[in-house]
């Protein structure tokens, strides 16, 4: 199969696109041939040697995908050859990525993809789609008519917060880098947008909830906790989710003054059976119209280097070329 993969750690440069052999299933792997995956910035940094992974060599990047169930391995029951699914966990745990032509992934971490829902468009919702679920359901807990405040909400994951916000009838206002952006946060369901390099967004926000707001989703990598909890009304609720190294100061006095909570969390941290949860929902969202993939651009596989080098410049060197997800076709 033709695949883009590793042989060891560093720059987009080391990624390669060539032939590897074709995986075989075992047992409760389903073989997927992919029909569309799309690039996060964790893959970037698997890629990079950024965080700690036992990577087996060479090793196949990326965490999503979309495409058709070719074999399945003995004790899968639920996946039949044909079912076309999605899925957002692989390229971690010691597990292949799925940049390639075929991927083997266990049966437990694959989703349906609902009809006339294409292949590209699964593969871009897939992990940050289900990266908004776990923060905003099983994390934060946002109910209808509650407001959020989502702090860029034309990205990858930022789009999906905005649209599940709306689906979960919250009230939303969103932030981007540019008026066009901010027209793009509209289109996704946002009752406000907010310019972030030329307005003052703070004031902003307290003009439309002058209490404050129930909830704020964070998308930098390194927030200010000093202007976030300034925005929480009581009993607010703030998400955090990217970052590593990042060390800002956080005012105790100011959070808990007001009942506020921050919570962090990793979406590759939630096992199978509450993913299904997500999947699920995410999938009624895709079904009823109110869920739609943020894909700035398709590119062949065969252009994966370059894809990280895109994605790298825009997540971690702020570039603003990217609003949404590069998508990649085998
Ligand atoms: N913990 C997890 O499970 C998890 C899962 C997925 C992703 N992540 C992490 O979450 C982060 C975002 O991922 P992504 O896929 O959404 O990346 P992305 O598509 O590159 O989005 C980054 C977002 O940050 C916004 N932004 C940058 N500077 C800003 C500023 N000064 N004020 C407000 N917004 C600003 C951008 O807005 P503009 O483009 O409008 O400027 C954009 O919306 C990454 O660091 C990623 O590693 C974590």
């Amino acid at each position: 199969m033709k695949a883009a993969y590793i042989e060891e750690t560093g720059g987009p440069e080391n990624l390669k696109y060539g032939d590897l052999p074709d995986p075989t299933p075992t047992a409760g792997e389903v073989l997927v041939r992919v029909g569309a995956v799309s690039v996060n910035p964790i893959d970037t940094y698997v890629r990079g040697g950024m965080v700690p992974a036992e990577l087996p060599m060479p090793f196949v990047v990326g965490s999503d995908l979309a495409g058709t169930v070719e074999e399945v391995g003995e004790g899968v029951t639920q996946w039949k050859i044909g079912d076309r699914v999605w899925g957002a966990n692989q390229g971690g745990h010691g597990r292949q990525g799925t940049s390639a032509e075929l991927a083997c992934v266990g049966g437990e971490w694959l989703h349906a993809i609902p009809e006339g829902v294409s292949d590209e468009d699964a593969a871009a919702v897939a992990l940050v789609g289900i990266t908004a679920h776990i923060g905003l359901v099983l994390r934060a807990k946002v109910v209808a008519c509650e407001t959020v405040v989502v702090n860029g909400g034309a990205g990858g994951v930022g789009s999906m917060v905005v649209q599940i916000a709306k689906a979960l009838g919250a009230r939303v206002i969103a932030t981007a880098g540019s008026d066009e952006r901010v027209a793009k946060t509209k289109a996704f369901g946002a009752d406000e947008g907010i310019n972030y390099k030329t307005e003052d967004v703070a004031a902003r926000v307290l003009k439309w909830a002058p209490e404050g707001v129930d909830m704020l989703w964070e998308s930098r990598r390194e927030t200010d906790f000093d202007w976030a909890v300034g925005l929480l009304a009581k009993r607010g609720r703030m998400v955090v989710m990217a970052g590593r190294e990042a060390r800002p100061v956080l005012p105790v006095g100011a959070l808990y003054v007001k009942d506020c909570s921050v919570h962090g969390f990793a979406m590759f941290n939630y096992p199978a059976a509450e993913q299904r949860q997500c999947g699920d929902d995410l999938n009624r969202w895709f079904a009823d119209g109110k869920l739609e993939a943020n894909i700035d651009r398709a590119l062949p596989l065969s252009e994966a280097a370059a894809a990280h080098r895109l994605q790298e410049e825009n997540t971690i060197g702020l570039a603003g070329t990217l609003a949404g997800k590069i998508v990649l076709k085998p």
